[in-house]
């Protein structure tokens, strides 16, 4: 249910990068509550579709791989030829897996970078001269890894922080037309990403206990901050990353509950 007024993204067209499943569906669904008009793209056709049934209205489900340049960019031509140009583009494709850097080929680590880091350069860079200037508001979703060092994530800890990079860079070349953001999600429940990471229930207590809000968050709460962003509210905000992480990233709250134990 959305905590914003209705309507406050009315005739407003958004294009969303990795939009077909989990945190980035979430977005999606939250973007076009408010009124915008929707396009979601994932590699895989068929999960496409179903996404965009699930948004509703006459929202497009498209197919490209964001490391493919050419793919990506006719997806965002798609969209403004059938919607107009755009308003908020969303770069959140990734992909993830757990492994030591000794166990990881060259060709692992580079697939997450490539996904990660490059499709967010190829999704921002492509959709530039598609967009509805001045106004217009991109979002690349970012991790705790880009500034938190984290075993067997060397792939996502150094994809992420290049991604935070992007923002910033582009968020200065593109200043006085186009605000770029980051939002950082801390662990999200019922995601894909966090299967991954918290593969068992033990892990995602040990984690809950390491933040401060004590608990995971839920993927409406990263659509609210991406509505945020992308609202007249955020008019002023740009090159910034938004941690959505219930404190996670200001540190490691396990050390209360020992601090309470003292009494
Ligand atoms: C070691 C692995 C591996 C693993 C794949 N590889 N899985 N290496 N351990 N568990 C290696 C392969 O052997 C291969 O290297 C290389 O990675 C590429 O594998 P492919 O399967 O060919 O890649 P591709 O088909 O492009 O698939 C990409 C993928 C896949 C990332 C590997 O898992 C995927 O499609 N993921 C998308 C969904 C996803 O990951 N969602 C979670 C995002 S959440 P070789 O050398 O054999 O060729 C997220 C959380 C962030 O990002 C932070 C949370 C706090
Ligand atoms: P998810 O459900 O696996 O979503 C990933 C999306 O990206 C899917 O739509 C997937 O569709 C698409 N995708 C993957 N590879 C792609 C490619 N090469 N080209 C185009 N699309 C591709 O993941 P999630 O857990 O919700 O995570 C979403 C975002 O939040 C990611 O950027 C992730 O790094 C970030 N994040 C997540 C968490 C968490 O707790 N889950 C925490 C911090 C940050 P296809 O498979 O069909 O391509």
């Amino acid at each position: 249910m959305t905590t914003f007024r209705d309507g406050l993204l009315a005739g407003k067209v958004a294009f969303v990068a990795g939009g077909t499943s989990g945190i980035n569906l979430g977005i999606a669904k939250r973007l076009a509550e408010l009124g915008a008009k929707v396009a979601v793209c994932g590699r895989d056709a068929e999960k496409a579709a179903r996404a965009a049934g699930e948004i509703g209205g006459d929202a497009l489900g498209l197919s490209a791989d964001v490391r493919d340049y050419g793919a990506i960019r006719a997806a965002l031509e798609q969209t403004a030829g059938d919607f107009g140009l755009l308003d908020i583009v969303i770069a959140g494709a990734a992909g993830n897996f757990l492994a030591p850097a000794l166990g990881m080929s060259a060709n692992a680590f580079k697939t997450v970078v490539d996904i990660d880091l490059l499709g967010t350069f190829n999704t921002l860079r492509a959709c530039h001269d598609l967009l509805n200037k001045p106004g217009a508001s991109l979002i690349a979703i970012t991790a705790g890894q880009a500034d938190q060092a984290m075993a067997l994530q060397i792939h996502a800890c150094a994809a992420k922080a290049g991604v935070n990079q992007v923002v910033r860079t582009l968020a200065i070349e593109w200043g006085p037309d186009v605000r770029v953001n980051g939002i950082s999600p801390g662990p999200i429940a019922g995601t894909e990403g966090m299967e991954r990471l918290s593969p068992n229930p033990g892990m995602k207590e040990a984690s809950e206990s390491r933040i401060p809000m004590k608990r995971w968050g839920e993927i409406g709460e990263i659509a609210d901050a991406a509505a945020f962003l992308c609202s007249p509210a955020a008019s002023y905000i740009t090159g910034a990353i938004l941690d959505v992480d219930g404190g996670s990233s200001v540190g490691d709250a396990g050390r209360m509950d020992l601090a309470r134990g003292l009494g």
